[in-house]
C-alpha cells in the first residue's frame, strides 16, 4: 500500500510510521511511504524523511504563489487556502501510477484543508486520516494536549485522550477510526505530554494499519473472478 504523510513540525508520528514500515516487525511492512509533504520550511520531519530516503516537498501556505502576503481579509485568505489545497491535491495526483498514494495520513499537519482538496482526494478513491490528541467532540484544533491540562489542574477533568479519524473540512471532527482514552495520573504538562506521545505513536500505526488492511481488501474484492 502506498502512503503519502503530510507533517509541518517534528516529525515523531511520521517517524513512528517510517518505522512500521520496517522489517523484521513492522506493522506497515506491506506499505511503502511514498513522499512527505511539509508546510513548514523548519519542519523537522524533513530531516526524518531524508534519512529514510523518502521525497519530500515544501508547499508552503503563506506566499508561494497561494496566499499573497497583504491579502488579510478574510475573502482572500479563503481563496488563497482553496488555491493552495486545489494546487496540491493535483500534484499528488498526478503522480504516476505507481507512485500515487492510496492512503494520505496527516500527521501534525497544521492546516484545515476545504472541500478544494478532500474533494478530488476523495473522488480518486484516496483515504485521509488524521490524528489528534483528544477525544472525539473534546478540545477540536489546537494545544489539545495543553488546553485538556487546564481542565485536570481545574479539577473538570481527569482524562483525555488520542483519536485517528478520517478527515473532513471541519477540524477534527471527522468519523472516528480508534479512540483511545488517555488517564491524567497527576503527572506535569512535560510528562503529560510525553505519555500522550508515546500513545500517539501506537495509535497513528494501528489506525494505519486498519485502513490498509480496509485498502487491500477493496483491491481484492474489486479483482475480476476467473
Ligand atoms: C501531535 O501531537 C499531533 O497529534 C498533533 O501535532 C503533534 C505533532 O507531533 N496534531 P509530531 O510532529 O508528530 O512530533
Amino acid at each position: 500500500c502506498r502512503i503519502l504523510v503530510m507533517a509541518s513540525g517534528f516529525g515523531s508520528n511520521f517517524q513512528a510510521l517510517i518505522d512500521a514500515t520496517r522489517p523484521p516487525a513492522g506493522e506497515l511492512q506491506n506499505c511503502r511511504i511514498v513522499s512527505l509533504v511539509v508546510n513548514r520550511k523548519g519542519a523537522h520531519a524533513i530531516a526524518r524523511a531524508d534519512a529514510a530516503a523518502i521525497p519530500w516537498t515544501y508547499r508552503n501556505l503563506i506566499g508561494g504563489g497561494f496566499v499573497r502576503k497583504g491579502e488579510a481579509d478574510e475573502r482572500a485568505v479563503a481563496d488563497g487556502r482553496r488555491r493552495y489545497d486545489a494546487a496540491l491535491a493535483a500534484q499528488i495526483l498526478a503522480a504516476p501510477a505507481g507512485e500515487r498514494p492510496e492512503l494520505v495520513v496527516l500527521a501534525g499537519w497544521m492546516h484545515v484543508f476545504s472541500t478544494a482538496f478532500l474533494k478530488p482526494i476523495e473522488e480518486a478513491g484516496v483515504r485521509i486520516i488524521n490524528i489528534h490528541p483528544a477525544l472525539p467532540r473534546e478540545f477540536d484544533g489546537a494545544n489539545a494536549i495543553e488546553r485538556a491540562f487546564d481542565e485536570f489542574k481545574a479539577g473538570r477533568l481527569t482524562r483525555t485522550g488520542i483519536m485517528a479519524h478520517y478527515v473532513i473540512d471541519e477540524v477534527d471532527r471527522g468519523e472516528p477510526i480508534i479512540v483511545q482514552e488517555v488517564p491524567w495520573e497527576g503527572e506535569e504538562l512535560d510528562a503529560f505530554k510525553e505519555k500522550m506521545h508515546v500513545h500517539e505513536h501506537k495509535l497513528i500505526v494501528e489506525a494505519t494499519a486498519k485502513v490498509v488492511r480496509e485498502i487491500l481488501e477493496s483491491r481484492t474484492s474489486q479483482k475480476p473472478s476467473s
